[in-house]
């Protein structure tokens, strides 16, 4: 299927009007010389929800998101790039011959993606024959009728059994199935001298299924209580499967998330298919390992909360911690902890218990982030010891200082205070510094004028910890303000350009700079006036969110020139030899991602540069 030419993408952007398009999901209303309201992708009071109308670009100061009109639909009715173009081109009068979106899930599939997936399909009805059909699966799946699994759950999740032997590679044999393929397929483990043998054998297979519902891989879980052998085999990375980014039954899930604005993380299949058939039809798991930020972003595009329901033994709330902080660096989805009773994992209790008695644990046996937070710093501390204690305290304090609303800081506060038999005002003197230093790292995104005096003068800092911080926030407000300043105006970029040895620390910033010089280069744009148009050819999401907040800059900044090399000073010079080094290094990675040879050269010359300060940092000491 062909990709909508980019001309007819062009036509349709130029002749809707952003206002239009997002009207009907947000009542706007003239402030100045944007439109504002409440934004539609989270609940909230005030509206920080904008529109700009002359450049025709969307924002939310609240949780980050923006783009164009085409960024909007996708995001909001979940649609891809061709379908949004697709549902405003009669709007715009424009019209679009329906091949283009025919099939959509098969855009632009190569033609060995999908041999590998029609493997897959062909695997997973052997193993699933094998499981239902014959006598080689009667044990497996006597296995999964005492685990509680009734017959329609085994098909909905496409269950299998692969036997002892090497029946699936007889099979494809059969077929004649290229060598190479199978091999690629990683459903063989490769013998060395070339031959190939079943990946999976004696084990009850679950199929996981990519987020339209191929089957891409294997967990194949033992049958035998045997301690020598690991309870579940998973299948490696291949063409088909990137652990870090597949959810497990996301497919099933996704539309139910999207209703209820709510996804169930479990840890384990069996967590997912066990509510899935009491009903509860919300439930993803990650791949046997941690979450990743992939994973978390897909699920933001559907959902605005997390529940976290892990095993609540040990390795299950370490994993719970992690998933929290992995959220909360993730602004916009909020996030809650379910607890499980009597130390059961989701699926044992589901077992010993009904669906209703489950749907009560989900609805009732909630703890916020802070509370889990505060409770988890408990776990393997002895409080009756002082220094233990007094950690304890300052550490919690770190926790509560995170909470935005002052009244809910203060009820947490009150509430270590009651726990312990503390002074509540002592814990406020404490928690103080704390609130300072946060604020410092955080100003309020509207300060543009405030930004621009921190960065011309230099603080007074604390500790060398804060200095590390502190920087760290001048690094990207002087990045935020300067990448805008070029994209407005020609002779910044060419300066800044021009300027031997200079890149961005935020590799996002940096990717955004690497693209805008291709664009420059295809469309003669320069500056880059039309910043819609831009925002299609990035395309990222997590990139245009970040060029739409930068469209609300106040140019006021973009007039005393001389800030410019101050801006590029700050940036060069201030952050921690090491973060420098590291991030130029994930630079030159993007750079060559995007081909971008002119840049590795540039970026490598800075690299070494940094390497040898370091060096002679190192000998001096
Ligand atoms: P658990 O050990 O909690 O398994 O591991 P479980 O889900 O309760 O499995 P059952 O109920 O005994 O069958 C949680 C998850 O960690 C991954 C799997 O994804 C599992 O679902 N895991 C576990 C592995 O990948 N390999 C292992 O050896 C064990
Ligand atoms: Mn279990």
């Amino acid at each position: 299927m062909a990709k909508i030419p980019q001309q007819l993408v062009e036509e349709v952007r130029e002749r809707i009007n952003i206002i239009d398009v997002v009207s009907p999901y947000v009542q706007l209303k003239k402030q100045g010389r944007n439109l504002f309201g409440k934004c539609p992708f989270h609940e909230e009071r005030t509206p920080s929800f904008s529109v700009n109308e002359e450049k025709q670009i969307f924002h939310c100061f609240s949780c980050g998101r923006g783009g164009n009109a085409f960024s909007f639909l996708m995001e909001i009715e979940n649609m891809s790039f061709p379908q949004a173009v697709a549902k405003l081109a009669p709007q715009a009068g424009v019209a679009i011959d329906d091949s283009y979106l025919n099939n959509q899930t098969n855009v632009q599939v190569d033609s060995e993606t999908k041999a590998l997936r029609d493997l897959y399909a062909e695997a997973t009805r052997l193993y699933h024959h094998l499981l239902v059909n014959t006598d080689s699966g009667e044990q497996a799946l006597a296995y999964l009728t005492a685990r509680g699994l009734d017959e329609s759950t085994i098909d909905a999740f496409m269950l299998g059994y692969a036997p002892e032997g090497n029946i699936l590679y007889e099979y494809f044999q059969t077929q004649k199935i290229d060598y190479q393929l199978l091999r690629k397929s990683e459903l063989f483990v490769e013998w060395s001298d070339g031959s190939l043998h079943d990946r999976f054998t004696e084990r009850v297979l679950f199929t996981i299924r990519d987020s339209s519902g191929h089957p891409i891989a294997f967990s194949g879980r033992k049958l035998t209580s045997d301690d020598d052998v690991p309870k579940y085999v998973n299948s490696p990375e291949s063409p088909l499967f990137n652990k870090s980014s597949e959810l497990f039954n996301l497919d099933l899930a996704k539309d139910t998330i999207k209703k209820q604005k709510t996804v169930i993380l479990f840890e384990g299949f069996m967590d997912v298919i066990a509510a899935f058939q009491s009903g509860i039809a919300n439930g993803v798991a990650s791949m046997g390992t941690s979450l990743t930020i992939e994973q978390v972003q897909q699920l933001s595009r559907l959902a605005d909360k997390i529940s976290i329901t892990y095993d609540s033994d040990m390795a299950g709330q370490k994993a719970t911690k992690r998933a929290l902080d992995l959220i909360a660096q993730h602004s916009r989805l909020s996030a809650q902890v379910i607890h499980i009773p009597d130390n059961q994992d989701p699926d044992e209790y589901l077992r010993s218990n009904d669906a209703d008695a489950f749907k009560q644990v989900l609805t009732h046996n909630i703890e916020d982030p802070v509370t889990f937070n505060l409770r988890y710093l408990q776990i393997d501390r002895n409080l009756n010891n002082q220094t233990e204690f007094f950690t304890y305290i300052s550490d919690a304090l770190a926790v509560i200082a995170t909470v935005e609303e002052p009244v809910i800081r203060e009820r947490f506060l009150r509430q270590v205070a009651n726990e312990f038999d503390l002074s509540y005002e002592a814990l406020q003197d404490q928690i103080r510094p704390l609130l300072l230093q946060r604020q410092a790292r955080q100003p309020s995104k509207h300060q543009h004028d405030q930004q621009q005096k921190e960065i011309s003068s230099s603080s007074q800092v604390y500790t060398s910890n804060v200095t590390v911080k502190r920087n760290v926030s001048r690094i990207e407000k002087a990045e935020q303000i300067l990448f805008a300043w070029m994209l407005h105006d020609n002779d910044v970029w060419l300066q800044v350009t021009n300027y031997v040895g200079f890149s961005f620390q935020d590799v996002s910033y940096e990717t955004l700079f690497m693209i805008a010089m291709a664009y420059r280069e295809e469309y003669q744009q320069e500056p880059i006036n039309d910043m819609a148009a831009f925002m299609d050819y990035v395309q990222k999401p997590e990139l245009t969110r970040i060029l739409a907040s930068l469209a609300e800059i106040d140019p006021q900044l973009f007039t005393d020139r001389e800030q410019v090399l101050a801006y590029i000073n700050v940036i060069n010079n201030e952050a921690p030899l090491e973060e420098k080094i590291r991030q130029l290094s994930r630079n030159i990675k993007e750079a060559n991602r995007l081909q971008d040879h002119g840049r590795v050269a540039q970026l490598s010359v800075a690299y070494l540069a940094a390497l040898k300060e370091k060096q002679n940092k190192n000998t001096k000491h």
